[in-house]
This record gives structure tokens, sequence and C-alpha cells, in this order.
């Protein structure tokens, strides 16, 4: 008898309990409030999570299940998303406001609760409401499970790089100002890394970017650079002079390792890269600058901090490198050609090899008439020729609750009239306004050709899926061609992650399952193109087994 007792002990001991204390629940609280932070060169405050600027990065390990209680303290209604997290079957933690949840309104609070499932690696929190974003940003970090190494070798330190935009002037003013006059909203006064605007002429007190962002490395070790970009509006390109760069993951999933000296990242998008530190000691300039390749106005001043080596003498000189062109397409280009799945037995790539439904998207902006507006119309955003209208109950409630009148399931799965997309478009094309979804039943495949459209300029797009990674499995200039450009997919090792730039004038098809009952945002991860309407979102529908429908709703959920 007493041997069976122990035996059970054992059991309990050596196999049971490392599985509980392995995932383990994390708390974290948010206080959405206004503060002054000083190493920006202002005194206005702005919204920030708990006063920190960048906010607080959220630790977890994969399996862990967060809970993070946000207070808003602020005037403004919010919301946090959690981008990238899959939150299978928890929708209503995602965070995009009138989309998954009502917002939080001044002086109330939301518990968001979800579990990170088979995802490990750096993704972002972000306000998902308002132009908030801009200042309500952080990392959320994923360690794998304990115990499973990195399939690269450990690095000796690890660092949070976020980059971002700042505005000198109140960001939700001026954005309303713009949207009344029906003008494109100004564009950032700087960039920031971890909150740090670098050297600005218009800004003395900076005294010459002396209060930079300062990387501080010892000589001979490799460190995992963990690069979120949460700037709005801008792809940015990064560069250390004098040393490569190894990416080793993107949107939390991992790539082949690939030595580059310059990333290519979107707002959105984050990457993991090794940095190892065998030159000389000293002090190396690290460069932001934007990327865009047509003329379509950005932030274009270059952002710098500094990499330096401890122990290095406060003399020693600045080793400087050129960011890239502004217009440099081919770096660009090479960069991204550059991207694999790692495709490894642990970490195999799941491209879905047969499509249930192939979907046709042209991404693009288009001209609306507004009496009011300053020029009599407004650049509005759209895909397949609509505009999106928020709705004032979130959409995934009106789902839930079989709620009629807040939408309908009919948008469009190609474009409603054909015409030669990359070119300068038809001259009278009308837009329609809509909150228009389209319906995909559970588990379905998935294939959505990204179509960049030429209407106003050509531009490349971020887009963003909530609710899933998916794999992009071929790209190409000018229009897609169904009957030559599918031969040319990589249905084997194509890069998985949960947001991904169409090229300029041309496509992006993207590949995935439809595995995660809900209700899904997909928009341009440029802030300003998502205000003008260009997003849309899908239903899908619950399975039949049993872990196939959304969970019930928490029952803090905000009221609208
Ligand atoms: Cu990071 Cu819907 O956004």
């Amino acid at each position: 008898m007493a041997q069976i007792i122990w035996s059970r002990a054992a059991v309990f001991v050596l196999f049971i309990l490392p599985v509980l204390v392995d995932a383990r629940v994390r708390h974290y609280k948010f206080n959405v409030v206004a503060t002054n932070v000083t190493k920006l060169c202002s005194t206005k405050p702005i919204v920030t999570v708990n006063g920190q600027f960048p906010g607080p990065t959220l630790y977890a390990r994969e399996g862990d299940t967060v809970l993070v209680k946000v207070v808003n303290h602020v005037k403004y209604n919010v919301t946090i998303h959690w981008h990238g997290v899959r939150q299978l079957r928890t929708g209503w933690n995602d965070g995009p406001a009138y989309i998954t949840q009502c917002p939080i309104q001044p002086r109330q609070s939301f518990v968001y609760n979800f579990t990170l499932t088979g995802q490990r690696g750096t993704l972002l929190w972000h306000a998902h409401i308002l132009w908030l974003r801009a200042t309500v940003h952080g990392a959320i970090v994923i360690l794998p499970k304990l115990g499973v190494p990195y399939p690269f070798p450990k690095p000796d330190k690890e660092e949070v790089v976020v980059l971002s935009e700042w505005w000198k002037s109140d960001v939700e003013a001026m954005v309303d100002q713009s949207t009344k006059v029906g003008l494109p909203p100004n564009v950032s006064d700087s960039h920031t890394i971890n909150g740090h605007t670098g050297p600005l002429a218009s800004c003395p007190s900076l005294q010459g970017g002396a209060d930079g962002y300062r990387l501080q490395v010892d000589s001979g070790k490799t460190y995992l650079l963990r690069i979120i970009n949460a700037a709005l509006n801008e792809d940015l390109f990064v560069k250390v002079a004098g040393h490569q760069l190894t990416v080793v993951e993107v949107d939390a999933v991992y790539t082949k390792p690939f030595k580059t000296d310059t990333i290519l990242i979107a707002p959105g998008q984050t990457t993991n890269a090794l940095l190892t530190t065998d030159k000389r000691a000293g002090t190396y300039l690290i460069t932001i600058s934007p990327f865009m390749d047509v003329p379509i106005p950005v932030d274009n001043r270059t952002t710098t901090a500094t990499l330096h080596y401890n122990n290095s003498l406060a003399a020693t000189a600045l080793t400087t490198t050129k960011p890239p062109a502004q217009n440099a397409t081919s770096i660009a280009t090479s960069y991204l050609d550059s991207l694999r799945s790692l495709n490894s037995k642990e970490y195999p790539a799941l491209v879905p090899k047969t499509v249930d439904h192939s979907l046709f998207f042209t991404i693009g902006v288009g001209v609306n008439p507004c009496p009011s507006c300053l020029n009599g119309s407004r650049v509005v955003g759209v895909i397949n020729n609509i505009s999106f209208v928020m709705p004032t109950v979130a959409l995934l409630q009106a789902h839930y609750y079989n709620i009629s009148g807040i939408y309908t399931a009919d948008f469009p799965g190609k474009p409603i009239f054909a015409y030669n997309y990359s070119g300068p478009g038809p001259k009278n094309l009308q837009t329609m306004n809509g909150t228009r979804l389209y319906r995909l039943p559970y588990n379905s495949s998935v294939q959505i050709i990204l179509q960049d459209t030429g209407v106003i300029s050509p531009e490349s797009h971020p887009i963003h899926l909530h609710g899933f990674n998916f794999f992009a499995v071929g790209k190409g200039l000018g229009n897609y061609n169904p009957a030559s450009d599918p031969a040319n997919f990589n249905l084997i090792d194509p890069v998985e992650r949960n947001t991904m730039s169409i090229p300029t004038g041309g496509w992006t098809a993207i590949r995935f399952k439809a595995d995660n009952p809900g209700v899904w945002f997909l928009h341009c991860h440029f802030e300003v193109h998502t205000t003008w309407g260009l997003k849309m979102a899908f239903i899908v529908e619950n399975g039949k087994g049993p872990d196939e429908s959304i969970l019930p709703p928490p029952r803090d959920l905000p009221k609208c």
C-alpha cells in the first residue's frame, strides 16, 4: 500500500508537476495615463501605458496564459491589440475597437486573457483605436517552452528595440483636423528608437543627439535584437555600421538564418536578428530611415542611435554608415526575397497545398466627393473598391448574438469590375462604402491575391491579418496573372507571418487555413490608410468538433 502511494507521488512529482509549473499564468497591469516624457523634445503630455514610452515589455513563455488588466485613465476610449497573437477561439481578447470589442471607456477597465499557443519569438501590443498606438505600444517577448532551445546559437544577451514615429503636436488633434478638411495627415517629426528621437536640429534641448539611444555591448558576444516597427505609417530600414545582422525570426516564426547589412521592417512587423560584436572596440552608428519608392511624402529624416562597445575610450571615433536611399527598391526586394520559413522537423511550414476559397483583393486608394472638404473631395482607402465603414457595435458581438443590421456578409471575393489594376485606373472609379464581411467555413484553405492598384499612385501596403499567420507564397510586379503566376509559387518554405508588404505596383499571394473561429480584421497597417477605410473583416464560422467554436465572451467585456 505504502509503495503504491509512494509511486503515485513519484508520478506526480516527476511527470505531472513539471507540466503544471511549465505553463504559467502571468499577470500584468496596464494603466493608460497621460504622461510627460522627458526624453522627447516636448513638454506636452502623451498617452502612455504606466508612464512608459515605449510601454512595458510583456514577457511570457510559449504555452503561458497572460492576463492584462487595462485601466483607462485618459479622456479617450481605449483598446489594446496583441498584434500577432493567434487568439485561438478567444477573439474577444484581440482588441481592435468595434471589430472584436467595444472600447474601454474613460475610468473603465477590462482584463485581456489569452494563451500563447504554438508561437515563440517577438510580437508587439498596441492601442487599436484612433491614432493612440503612436505612443501606446510595446513589445511581447515569447520565450520558448522551458528547456527548449532556440534553433540557432544561444545569444549571450537579448535587447528589445522598438522603432516608432513621433509628432511634436498632439496626434489626435492633428488627425481630426486632416480628416475634417480631407487632406492627408502630417508626416511625423522624427522616428524614435526605444523612445529616443536622436539628433533633431529643431530640438536644441537634445544637444545634437547626446540623449539618443545607446546600445551598450561587450566585445566578442552575440546579441539577439528583437526589433519592432511600431511606427504608424512608415516602412523602415535598419542598419548598424560595420556589422552584419543574421535574421532568425520574423513575426514570432523562425526563419532560415541569413546575413544582411540592412533590415526592412514594415509597421506591425517584428524581426529577431543576431548581432555579433566582433569588431574593433568603439562606437558604431545605427540608422533608422524610411523606405518609400514613389513620390508620396514621408518623414524622410534618418534617426540615429549608437552601438557602443564597453571599455571603449570616450574619444573613440564613431564608425558611420549611410542609410539606404529612400527609394532603394532593390535593397527592399532582395531583403524580402531572402526571407524563408525555417521549415525544420520541429518547426515545419504547414503551407496549405490546396485552396477552397480563392480571393482577389485590390488594395489601394480612391477619391470620394466631400462637399465640406477643402478640395470638395477626400481620399479614401479601398479593398475591391469598398471603403470600410466602422460599425457602432462590435462585429464579433453582432456575429455571436446574431444581431442583424450591423454588417452584411457580402464582401466581394473579387473586384466588381476588372481594369488594368496596376495602371492609373479608369477615369470614374466610383468607390462604395459599406460594413461588408466575407464568410469562411471553419478550416477552409484560403488564398488571397493582394493586388496593389495604381489609382492616384501605386504604393507598397503592409497588410495585416488578425487571428492567423499566413504564408506569402508568391509575389510579382504589375498585374497578377492567374494562368502563369501560380506555377512559380513557393509551397515548400515561404515566409510565414502576420503582416506582409505588397510590392509597389505589384501583388502578393498569401495562404492560410481558417482554423480559428471568430471575426478577424484585415487591414493596411499604415494607420493613415486604415483611417481612410483600407480594411475589411472575415467571419470564420464555428466548426463541428468539440474545440472548434468560439468561447463565450468574458463577463467584463466593455459595452458600447
Ligand atoms: Cu497591429 Cu489591426 O493591427
